[in-house]
């Protein structure tokens, strides 16, 4: 990549960065001071002309990359015809279309309905408040290290960083965590000590933690959860926000497990780049009445167009290719574990990969500065990537990732830990 001579932040993005500053919320986790004007593909090109190779996929958003030909189509196609009327009332057959694609991607036989909304949290926020409707139970039960999104509701569920929740209490009643890939905690202590199973509405799980992590729970988590929530009449609600969309080599993540939830939710890459979210459930869950729930702009026609050319891209090969690059990733991050004492696990499954750093590989101390300074190093090299959890380094590239970018970024990376190491040599 040609690079102009200015150092990463060059003059014009830190001039953006200080008006930034002045205006807007001091709330958003910005981890370095990228500023883009434009991207294609992976290709992410700041305001001072840099370019940087995206793993982060606009926090999983882009699917097929930045403006992918098809996605930009899409868009001006639609805006061209409508650009919004209200999907909650009245009708327009992009949205009709995309329910039914959905509802007949997710497992189960049953015949099924689609909520849309605009985020992640909405889309959560609409589960919650359906299981209460659906099942006339208050009561939530979610997991230590999750992340459903920010909304008061969703924030209930999410406990995997204090400052999300800090200042903003009290939050929902009724909602309590277990350790997460702990489904005896749940029978042994929280049904015994803590709620009633019958009073329990839903179990909001993800099947990969994101934000929390990346932690891939033990194999037969969910089958397990499945079985409980089964024999106690509670819906499974699996968030599916980021680890849907064929991330992780199937469509949906629970899918590896074989589990047919009651609730799906679905949201960043839903729609290639663009707003949207999806709570998927069987008819038979889906009881609320006309007005119970709904939002103005949740189904919105471009999003909706968009999202079904996501799909027909998913159909047409893009989740097996998905599984292949993924394995390439991992195992070409695994090769640099053994170059850097600093490395601890490398997990995940497809393009949905985490790397855990480490003080001391032996004890597993995690070392959440020298996570910053790899992240910023990475940066200042042309490869962007974002943390998640206290200590682990997230890949999560557009699904149209090649091998030869996979081999260039963990190249990367791995150069971007090795100076690290020598700047703080913790490891034991
Ligand atoms: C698993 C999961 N659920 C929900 C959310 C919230 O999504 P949004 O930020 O679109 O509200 C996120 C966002 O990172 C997520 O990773």
């Amino acid at each position: 990549m040609s690079q102009p001579p200015s150092p990463r932040p060059g003059p014009h993005a830190r001039a953006w960065v200080e008006r930034d500053a002045k205006v807007v919320s001091h709330s958003y986790t910005r981890t370095y001071p990228l500023v883009v004007q434009r991207a294609s593909g992976l290709t992410v090109e700041d305001v001072d002309g840099h370019h940087y190779l995206d793993f982060t996929s606009g926090l999983g958003t882009n699917l097929l990359g930045h403006c992918h030909p098809d996605v930009v189509k899409a868009i001006q196609d639609q805006a061209a015809a409508l650009i919004h009327m209200s999907g909650t009332d009245f009708y327009y057959p992009a949205q009709i279309r995309l329910a039914e694609e959905l509802a007949k991607r997710c497992p189960g036989d049953e015949p099924k309905q689609v909520f849309f909304s605009n985020s992640g949290a909405e889309a959560i926020e609409a589960a919650i408040k359906l299981a209460r409707y659906h099942t006339k139970r208050p009561y939530l039960i979610a997991f230590y290290g999750g992340f459903h999104g920010r909304t008061l509701g969703a924030l209930s569920l999410s406990a995997s960083k204090v400052v999300h929740r800090r200042g903003f209490g009290p939050l929902l009643a009724g909602v309590f965590h277990a350790p997460y890939g702990d489904v005896d905690f749940i029978e042994r202590e929280l049904f015994a000590h803590v709620v009633a199973p019958d009073e329990v509405a839903a179990v909001v799980v993800e099947p990969i933690q994101g934000e929390g992590g990346y932690v891939v729970p033990p194999a037969g988590f969910l089958r397990r959860l499945r079985e409980v929530c089964t024999r106690h009449g509670i819906l499974l609600v699996v968030d599916e926000v980021q680890s849907g969309m064929g991330r992780t080599g199937k469509f949906l993540a629970c899918e590896h497990e074989g589990i047919v939830p009651d609730i799906v939710a679905l949201s960043k890459g839903l729609a290639a780049g663009m707003p949207l979210g999806a709570t998927i459930a069987p008819t038979r869950v889906m009881t609320w009445p006309a007005g119970a729930h709904a939002n103005t702009f949740g189904g919105h026609p471009i999003s909706c167009e968009t999202a079904l050319v996501a799909l027909r891209h998913l159909d047409g090969g893009l989740i097996a290719r998905a599984a292949q690059t993924g394995d390439r990733l991992m195992g070409a991050l695994k090769r640099s574990a053994d170059r850097s004492p600093s490395i601890g696990e490398v997990r995940g499954k497809g393009l949905m990969v985490g790397v855990e750093i480490l003080k001391d590989r032996a004890r597993k101390t995690p070392a959440p500065e020298a996570r910053n300074r790899i992240i910023q190093r990475c940066f200042e090299k042309g490869l962007l990537l974002v943390g998640a959890g206290k200590h682990v380094v997230r890949f999560l590239p557009a699904l149209v990732v090649t091998d030869q970018q996979i081999d260039q970024a963990v190249a990367l990376f791995t150069d971007a830990v090795m100076e690290v190491d020598r700047e703080l040599p913790h490891a034991a």
